[in-house]
């Protein structure tokens, strides 16, 4: 088969690169980059680490409003799939890169296949659940990532082309944890295993909101103990503009975002995460490390019913009691699946061919 991917954000580099590996050894996969991520240490960083092979195509595309970046997107996406005419395209996740790939797919009457499909906030405020939504409405093979993604495609009479997969991003954790281990990343920042917290912030409501990124970053400062924060560019961009750097404790580390492996490391041998990231949330049960989740709803539902992640929105007072108080007493379910969702995508696929 020949199968255009679609990705453009860090989390769509991450998810791709198990399942590039894999697809490589059957079919013909032609890599767009939309260029919705164009910094280093966003992009290019990931494609080295994880051995990604070069985008045949890089759209250029880069930051924008949403309807400019998106539609510029799928003029751009459409003319790649009117050249290379493949049987295929596949999608990840929620970005507008997601969602300009399957708009641009769908109308050509191609085979549109959704990575993590089914995950729903229920919060139509957020800039992905419309691109969930609509990307799911569009495709013919749902690659659900858990029960309750399936669910929720049921609830919305999606049943036909619905498989459920597991999680890619487990995948990508196993094959990259053995090297994440050989970072030096903690010794480069002076930090002792499970002695700090990590945080990352990037979601529109938090960062495009000052009060909400105020209230935040004061509960850093308020919490005391070191807490290391690799800062998105959409975050430190509103930073600078609001002047909230002195609201950064001491106790803050604000680094540069930083590639997997050592992002890994800071994860797993960190006391406690605190996020509003999708992947990190999954990323932090898949690791057993207990995660507060800067959101007041997340897709990842399962997380907070095993008792191994909090949703404490951005009151400051909740991110501060849950940085001391809340400890994961539960055990785990096998929520993401055993790994291996990367051989089951290609059979989904091949299956559909
Ligand atoms: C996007 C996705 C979000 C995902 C996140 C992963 C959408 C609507 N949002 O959010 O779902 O969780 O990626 O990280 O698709 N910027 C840079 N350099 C870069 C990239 C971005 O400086 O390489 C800055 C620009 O100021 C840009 C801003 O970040 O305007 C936002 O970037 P954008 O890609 O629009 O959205 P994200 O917040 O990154
Ligand atoms: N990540 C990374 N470096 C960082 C922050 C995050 O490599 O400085 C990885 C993280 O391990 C996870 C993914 O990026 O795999 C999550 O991406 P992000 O939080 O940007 O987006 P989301 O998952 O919320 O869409």
């Amino acid at each position: 088969m020949k199968i255009v991917t679609v990705v453009g954000a860090r989390p769509q580099f991450i998810k791709c690169a198990p399942l590039s590996k894999e697809l490589s050894r059957e079919h013909d996969e032609i890599l767009v980059h939309t260029g919705q991520h164009y910094d280093h240490n966003m992009s290019s960083l990931f494609f080295e680490e994880l051995g990604i092979p070069k985008p045949d195509y890089n759209l250029g595309i880069g930051s924008g409003n949403q309807g400019e970046q998106t539609g510029r997107m799928i003029a751009e996406i459409e003319k790649v799939l009117l050249k290379e005419s493949p049987d295929a395209v596949l999608v990840y996740g929620d970005t507008n890169s997601t969602l300009a790939g399957a708009l641009a797919a769908s109308k050509l009457h191609i085979k549109l296949a959704h990575v993590e499909a089914g995950l729903r906030s229920f919060d139509k405020t957020m800039p992905e659940e419309i691109n969930r939504i609509l990307t799911d409405h569009c495709s013919d093979l749902l690659l659900a990532p858990t029960k309750t993604a399936v669910t929720n495609l049921g609830a919305e009479g999606i049943k036909e082309g619905v498989r459920l997969v597991g999680d890619v991003m487990l995948d990508a954790l196993m094959q990259n944890l053995v090297a994440a281990e050989k970072s030096s990343v903690l010794r480069k920042l002076g930090l002792r295993e499970k002695d700090y917290l990590l945080a990352t912030v990037h979601r529109q409501s938090n960062t495009d909101d000052a009060k909400n990124l105020a209230s935040i970053l004061e509960a850093f400062a308020e919490i005391g103990g070191n807490i290391v924060f690799p800062v998105h560019p959409r975050t430190m961009k509103f930073i600078r503009q609001n002047g909230l750097e002195r609201r950064c404790g001491k106790n803050v580390s604000l680094v540069e975002p930083l590639g997997y492996l050592d992002f890994l490391a800071l994860e797993k041998n960190a006391k406690k995460i605190l996020t509003d990231s999708g992947g990190i949330q999954k990323e932090a049960y898949m690791l057993k490390v207990p995660c507060i989740t800067l959101r007041d709803n997340t897709e990842w539902v399962e997380t907070v019913e095993d008792g191994w992640n909090i949703l404490v929105g951005t009151d400051k007072k909740r991110i501060v009691e849950a940085a001391t108080g809340f400890n994961p007493a539960s055990g785990q379910r096998n929520v993401f699946g055993e790994g291996g969702s990367s051989r089951k995508i290609v059979e989904c696929l091949m299956a559909f061919d």
